[in-house]
C-alpha cells in the first residue's frame, strides 16, 4: 500500500495526538504493527521562526519510519517554508492539519477554520505541495455542519491540488470529541474522490476496525485514543485483517512495551523529564486491571528510570499471580480499560 510514493506495510495508522505522539511513543506503536506514524501537530510559525523546542519535535529515527509530520497554520507562505524545513529534516510525508477544533487554533484561522475558507484552504494546500517533493496529505473533520458538505468540498480541492491522501475524523467542529464519529461521512468522501482515504474515529477494538473498512471502504484506518494505553491494538487488528485468530493481550508483551516506552523516553527526553511524563502515561496502560489503583498511586511519584521499571516489574508479577489464581487470561475483549 502506498501514500503517494511512500510504501506502507500495514493499512493501520497512528493518529497525530498532541502531547502523546512524540518519538518514543511512535517507536512503540510502530513496533506493535502500525504502518505509519504521525508526529504531534507542529506550528508552522514556530518552525519558520526557528523555535528550538519545536525543532526538537522533528527528531526521528529509522525504527519509526515512515514518518508523517503534521503542520498547522493558515498563511500559505509560512506553511510552504515550514514544509521545506520538515522535508529537509528527513520526514517521509507532510500532513496539513484541517481538523483541530481548539479555540486558539481556530482563532488564528488554522485547523478546522480552514474548512470553511475554501480559497485559503486551496492556497495552503497548493503552496505546501509546490514547496516539497515528498507526498502531502491532509487531515480533516466533517466540517462545521453534520452533513459533511465541507468535508466533500475540501476533499475535491485536495484532489485538484495533488494531495496524496485524506484522513477524515467525522465529527463536526462543535462536537470536539463528544458524541460519535459519523462513519457515513467517510463513506461519502470515499465516493467523492479517487485519492486514498484514511478513516478515523471511534475505533476501540479490532472489530471496529474491520467494521470501518467494510462500511466505509476506506483505504487505511487511523487509530488515536485506543492506542494510547494499548499499542497492541495494532497487533490485534493486523491479525484480524489477515484472518488469523486474534490472540488475547499478552501480559508480558504489554509490560515489555511499557518498559521500552520508558527507556526510549529517557533516551529522548532525559531521565527527569521522561520520569515525569511516564507518571501519567503508564497509568493509561493499566486502566481497569486488578490492583491498578495501587500501581497508579506508586507511579505518581517516579523520579528515575530504575524506580519506574521496578514498579512496572513488580506489578507484572502481581498480575501474573492474579491471573494464575483466577485462571483468568487477559483478553482484549475483557479488559474494558484497554478498549
Ligand atoms: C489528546 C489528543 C490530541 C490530539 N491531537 C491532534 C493533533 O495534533 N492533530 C490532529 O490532526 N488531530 C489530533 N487529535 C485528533 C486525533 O488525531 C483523532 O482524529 C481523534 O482522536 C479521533 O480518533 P480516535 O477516536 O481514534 O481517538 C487529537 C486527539 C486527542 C484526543
Amino acid at each position: 500500500m502506498k501514500v503517494g510514493t511512500v510504501k506502507i506495510d500495514s493499512p493501520l495508522i497512528m493518529a497525530p495526538l498532541a502531547g502523546i505522539t512524540n518519538l518514543p511513543f511512535r517507536i512503540i506503536v510502530k513496533e506493535a504493527g502500525c504502518g505509519l506514524v504521525y508526529s504531534e501537530m507542529i506550528s508552522s510559525y514556530a518552525l519558520v521562526y526557528k523555535s528550538k523546542k519545536t525543532f526538537e519535535m522533528l527528531t526521528s529515527c529509522k525504527a519509526e519510519k515512515p514518518l508523517s509530520v503534521q503542520i498547522f497554520g493558515a498563511d500559505p507562505f509560512i506553511m510552504a517554508r515550514a514544509a521545506s524545513i520538515v522535508e529537509a529534516s528527513g520526514a517521509d510525508i507532510i500532513d496539513i492539519n484541517f481538523g483541530c477544533s481548539v479555540k486558539k487554533i481556530l482563532k488564528s484561522g488554522s485547523g478546522a477554520a480552514l474548512m470553511k475558507q475554501t480559497d485559503k484552504a486551496r492556497a495552503v494546500m497548493a503552496a505546501v505541495k509546490n514547496a516539497v517533493s515528498i507526498p502531502v496529505t491532509i487531515k480533516i473533520r466533517s466540517g462545521w455542519t453534520r452533513d459533511g458538505y465541507q468535508a466533500k468540498e475540501i476533499a475535491k480541492i485536495a484532489q485538484d491540488c495533488g494531495i496524496s491522501a485524506i484522513a477524515i475524523h467525522p465529527r463536526t467542529v462543535s462536537q470536539g470529541f463528544k458524541g460519535f464519529a459519523d462513519w457515513n461521512i467517510i463513506t461519502a468522501v470515499r465516493k467523492s474522490v479517487s485519492i486514498p482515504i484514511i478513516g478515523n474515529g471511534d475505533i476501540i477494538t479490532y472489530k471496529d476496525a474491520l467494521d470501518m473498512i467494510k462500511i466505509t471502504k476506506a483505504d487505511f484506518i487511523m487509530i488515536g485514543r485506543a492506542a494510547i494505553g494499548n499499542p497492541l491494538i495494532f497487533t490485534a487488528i493486523n491479525s484480524a485483517l489477515k484472518k488469523e485468530e486474534v490472540e488475547p493481550v499478552n501480559i508480558d508483551k504489554h509490560f515489555d512495551i511499557m518498559i521500552k516506552y520508558f527507556t526510549e523516553s529517557v533516551k529522548y527526553l532525559g531521565e527527569t523529564k521522561a520520569s515525569r511524563m511516564m507518571r501519567s502515561r503508564l497509568c493509561k496502560f493499566v486502566k481497569g486491571m486488578p490492583y491498578g489503583a495501587d500501581f497508579k498511586e506508586r507511579v505518581k511519584h517516579i523520579v528515575s528510570e530504575k524506580e519506574g521499571i521496578e514498579i512496572v516489574e513488580a506489578y507484572r508479577k502481581i498480575l501474573k499471580k492474579y491471573n494464575k489464581e483466577n485462571s483468568n487470561n487477559f483478553n482484549i475483549d475483557k479488559i474494558e480499560a484497554l478498549l
